[in-house]
């Protein structure tokens, strides 16, 4: 198939067995929302499906999308949503805090975006360097006075950077690991760009959560890897690197953050306690994951048949928030215009778009608080909270919320 590569070793440990445990079936990318001139155009559908590597516990998807169609235009700025922007605040004031980093010390922060993290540390006087490959998002970042570059970070354009810049103390990958197809090279560009007293951080979401709270639609073709916290030790050993700390985070759903150094150093006892309780809870066999497939379907089944006989009632459903994980959620269940009347989202260019697959209109708020629907679906679950929180004038008037998982609820 044109743009799509068959995985054929495990990512991490070159493993060539896989076990697929999950087929969430052909579904075109989650962040490629339409234009409605574009309509009417056929979309590029691709297969979904995750495996386990029963060798070092790596959770990753079996096919690999050419991100040159992936990311060309990459419909997703951080800065759109300020849970995002409060978190990026704490992250760069703990990175600050915990390794005393002298005021311009240089930062480079990979998968940049529009340089909301980078501006944080620009803001406690920090020089600051932007790595973007996407063109529709670098120059949002320039326009703040972030210098970015527009690259997909691996080793090539690493060198290139540390002629240029320098190397930086810290270098930050925050929810772009996950998307990165080669690691080896990925991580061999860290290696050679980070100062030797420097700390990688990255933040990715914890597959752990992922499977507990059975958040299945977090799944999609951007997100090529799943992470544990063991393979990940297990990968930057490889390179000669070492995971020194780990902190969990509540941000898409439960992440973790690790701190990564060149060499030998001291490893906080967090590091084995996490990768032992991965353990104890059974993430490096085989049997839990697919319990997990068996409770993905019961979702999909279950949300189907509260919708359905929710439409039997003559009830007005309409989706709230149009993430990208929404995209597989919607595809998935096979839920579509019969069953959502729109989906209400903040962001400015995904309203007048249609969503991928289903073809339901994405519409600003405007329309949702003047005529509220009796249900709104909470495709965007991860800000349940604040939602939930902001919308009790729709709720006291008798709104409901549909939440998905861990299963269907409605609030
Ligand atoms: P994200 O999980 O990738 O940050 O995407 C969240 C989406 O939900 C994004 O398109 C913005 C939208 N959204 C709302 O429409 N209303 C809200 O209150 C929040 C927090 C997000
Ligand atoms: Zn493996």
């Amino acid at each position: 198939m044109e743009g799509l590569i068959e995985l054929n070793q495990c990512r991490v440990c070159k493993n060539k067995e896989l076990n697929k445990f999950l087929s969430l079936g052909s579904m075109p990318l989650a962040n490629s929302f339409i234009k409605k001139e574009r309509i009417a155009s056929s979309e590029a559908y691709f297969p979904l499906d995750v495996c386990f590597c029963s060798v070092c516990g790596m959770v990753q998807l079996a096919q690999v999308v050419d991100p040159q169609i992936m990311y060309k235009d990459y419909n997703y700025t951080t800065g759109t949503s300020e849970p995002m922007k409060a978190h990026f605040n704490g992250l760069a004031t703990q990175i600050v805090k915990k390794f005393n980093l002298p005021t311009g010390s240089l930062i480079a922060d990979i998968g940049s975006n529009d340089g909301t993290l980078l501006q944080q540390f620009k803001d406690m006087n920090m020089r600051v360097l932007g790595i973007e490959p996407a063109s529709n998002v670098a120059p949002l970042a320039r326009a703040k006075g972030i210098d970015t570059v527009e690259e997909f970070f691996s080793e090539g354009p690493a060198r290139k950077i540390r002629s240029g810049w320098g190397q930086p103390m810290v270098i930050t990958a925050t929810n772009v690991f996950a998307h990165v197809n080669n690691l080896d090279d990925f991580i061999i560009g860290i290696f050679n760009l980070l100062d030797d007293r420097g700390i990688f951080v990255v933040e990715v979401p914890y597959m752990v959560e992922m499977l507990k709270k059975v958040e299945f639609d977090t799944i999609y073709h951007e997100h090529l890897s799943y992470f544990a916290l063991r393979p990940l030790v297990a990968l930057f050993k490889r390179f000669h690197m070492q995971i020194i700390d780990v902190e969990r985070l509540e941000v898409h759903g439960g992440s973790i953050r690790i701190y990564v150094s060149k060499g030998e150093k001291k490893t906080e006892a967090a590091v084995d306690s996490l990768i032992r309780s991965e353990s104890q809870s059974g993430f490096d066999r085989i049997d839990t994951y697919g319990k997990f497939a068996q409770r993905v379907n019961r979702i999909r089944d279950g949300l189907v048949t509260l919708l359905k006989s929710l439409k039997i009632q003559g009830k007005s459903i309409v989706g709230y928030g149009a993430p990208a994980k929404g995209n597989t959620l919607l595809n998935y269940c096979k839920i579509g215009t019969e069953t959502l009347d729109y989906i209400a989202d903040t962001t400015d260019f995904k309203q007048g778009c249609f969503s991928p697959g289903s073809h339901i209109p994405v519409i600003s708020f405007d329309g949702f608080y003047a005529n509220p629907p009796d249900y709104a679906l909470l495709l965007a679950w991860n800000y349940a909270d604040a939602i939930l929180n902001k919308e009790w004038s729709y709720r006291q008037s008798g709104g409901k919320f549909i939440v998905p998982i861990p299963e269907p609820k409605i609030i």
